[in-house]
């Protein structure tokens, strides 16, 4: 797929809670066709240390108005000075960048995220729903200030929480919740992204339920177009770059 790379300005940059904030960001000229998975490599020019880009995963696309957004948790210098940034400043990406979700083979879907790691399934789910496909979209946390903006998940599938102190939702890890000692045979694909210990509880659950499972990995980046190979994780097929063949894998395929 063509890449792009284009100063964005900023519409709107919305501070959800302390830690989470979305940024809408104009396109100057017609966005390209962006599929759920995707993400931008960020050029953070207002921070003197954050020297590489960062990479975030599309949060949401509305190509009428041109404008794309990121949904970014605060964990650094990068992150938190672009939490500064100000309706028309400009903001570089390179984009967009990576693989995608594939389609389930059958109706049901499960949709899970961990944190920020919701960001992705929110074009997915839209995405579903467009082919007549009705995801269930499990949002996981650690309290409820880590579940982020649920009610925009809701007119593309029903949507469920866990959280690990019960603040909000069922209490406990995503692969706690009902759904798994329950329909949890119903569904025809799962597809995640969240912390590492949460990919490799949910792979082993849908390994165990014989259900093909794709997750969509954070390893830190560095160039984000393969050249310098410090994204590579391990596959039954030799390592493979995170940035160009994934973020998106069939969990079949990893070495977790
Ligand atoms: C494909 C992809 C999609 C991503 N999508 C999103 C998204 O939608 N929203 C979002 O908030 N973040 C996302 N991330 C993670 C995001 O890129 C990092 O949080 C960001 O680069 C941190 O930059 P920083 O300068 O603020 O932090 P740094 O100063 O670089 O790091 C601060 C701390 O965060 C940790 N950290 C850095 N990068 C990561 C990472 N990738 N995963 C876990 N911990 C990390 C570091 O180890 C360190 O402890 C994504 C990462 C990838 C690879
Ligand atoms: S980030 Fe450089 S090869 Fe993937």
């Amino acid at each position: 797929m063509k890449k792009f790379i284009h100063d964005f300005e900023v519409t709107h940059n919305h501070h959800i809670t302390d830690d989470y904030f979305a940024i809408y960001l104009k396109c100057p000229v017609s966005l390209p066709q962006i599929l759920p998975g995707q993400f931008a490599e960020v050029l953070v020019s207002n921070s003197t240390t954050t020297y590489l880009r960062r990479p975030f995963s599309i949060y949401d696309v509305d190509y009428e108005k041109n404008v794309l957004s990121l949904l970014i948790k605060k964990v650094g210098d990068g992150t938190v000075a672009l939490s500064k940034l100000k309706e028309g400043d400009a903001l570089n990406l390179i984009y967009p960048l990576g693989n995608s979700f594939s389609m389930p083979g059958g109706k049901k879907a499960l949709l899970i995220g961990g944190g920020v790691g919701i960001a992705p399934m929110l074009l997915l789910a839209k995405l579903l729903q467009e082919k007549g496909f009705k995801p269930d979209i499990l949002i996981g946390g650690r309290t409820s200030n880590d579940i982020i903006e649920p009610e925009k998940y809701k007119p593309f599938g029903e949507v469920f929480i866990t959280t690990d102190d019960g603040s909000s939702g069922e209490k406990g890890m995503v692969t706690q919740h009902s759904l798994f000692s329950g329909k949890v045979k119903e569904y025809s694909a799962i597809y995640a992204c969240g912390p590492d210990p949460m990919m490799k509880a949910v792979a082993r659950v849908a390994a165990e339920h014989t259900i093909p499972c794709e997750i969509s990995l954070e390893n830190t980046m560095a160039c984000g177009i393969g050249a310098c190979l410090c994204c590579v994780v391990e596959t039954i097929d030799g390592n493979k770059t995170t940035c160009i063949e994934g973020p998106v894998f069939d969990t079949r395929k990893l070495k977790l």
